[in-house]
């Protein structure tokens, strides 16, 4: 069977890493993101190219806070995919910090990545999808959009971004387009490394009724499946991938 393509951002590391691999294994074409790792982004294409020959998988660079930059790559991207049918805005930062300390620019740097990004791609890719009237989009939250101790910036930027996919959702479903979002728990990553990662481990292997972490791939097949045909009369929801704890400390 053949499927149109997917973009997904921020695909060189991590949980993004995983849903490249989810989604091409399932046979969707890919063009994945990265920023500044360009060797992890190698990686990841060496490794899934390895494990599906043949298989319509590339990379490109992009910052996903540079508006104009975002054009140009969804016209790149859509150049090499032929036609994309599905975006994954997983691209994301954490930089935390009390809220009395958190800095302009702490404040800033992520509510421009996590949040003003997410909308930059989509609005770029619906023109596209609303031309086809097909398309699939999901968002890649957090339980952190509820609130999240030191990280005032990354919540506000994960419950906008949960905000914007229920719009999405009700502005171009009748469309043809549907968007959802999936809320993690916790995966390590460098992400997770970067920000309070042991403290917040033990709290997730202590009070995660499944008394566990996930892994990247528990997350990439919800989003596998959010992106396939399976998901043909799921729109607007934000799905918990949090083995059943939906409460950031
Ligand atoms: N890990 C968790 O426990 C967890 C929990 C809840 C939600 N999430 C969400 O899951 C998603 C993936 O997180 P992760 O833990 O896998 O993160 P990660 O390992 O740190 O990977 C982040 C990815 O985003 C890219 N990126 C960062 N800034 C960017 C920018 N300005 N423009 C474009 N791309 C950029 C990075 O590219 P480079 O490699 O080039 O830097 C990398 O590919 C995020 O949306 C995150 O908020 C994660």
């Amino acid at each position: 069977m053949s499927r149109a393509g997917v973009l997904v951002t921020g695909g060189s590391r991590g949980i993004g890493r995983a849903i490249v691999g989810e989604l091409v294994a399932a046979g969707y074409p890919c063009v994945f993101t990265w920023v500044q790792d360009q060797a992890a982004a190698e990686a990841t294409l060496a490794a899934v190219r390895e494990r599906h020959p043949g298989a319509t998988v590339e990379s490109l660079q992009l910052d996903v806070r540079d508006p104009a930059a975002v054009d140009a790559v969804v016209d790149e991207a859509t150049e090499r995919l032929g036609t994309i049918g599905g975006l994954v805005n997983n691209a994301a930062i954490a930089r935390n910090n009390a809220a009395v300390m958190m800095s302009n620019e702490e404040w800033d740097d992520v509510l421009r990545t996590d949040l003003f990004g997410p909308f930059y791609v989509a609005r770029a890719l619906l023109m596209h999808f609303l031309s086809h009237r097909d398309g699939r989009i999901v968002n890649i939250s957090s339980v952190a959009a509820g609130g999240c101790s030191g990280g005032v910036n990354y919540a506000a930027a994960k419950a906008g971004l949960e905000g914007m996919t229920r719009t999405l959702a009700r502005e171009y479903g009748g469309r043809g387009v549907r968007c959802n979002a999936v809320s993690v728990g916790y995966v390590p990553t460098d992400l997770t490394a970067a920000s309070l990662s042991a403290r917040l481990e033990s709290y997730w292997t202590e009070y995660c009724p499944l008394r566990r972490v996930a892994t990247g791939e528990e997350v990439a097949r919800v989003v596998r499946f959010l992106i396939s045909d399976d998901s043909s009369f799921v729109n607007g929801e934000v799905l918990s991938v949090a083995g059943g704890l939906t409460y950031s400390p």
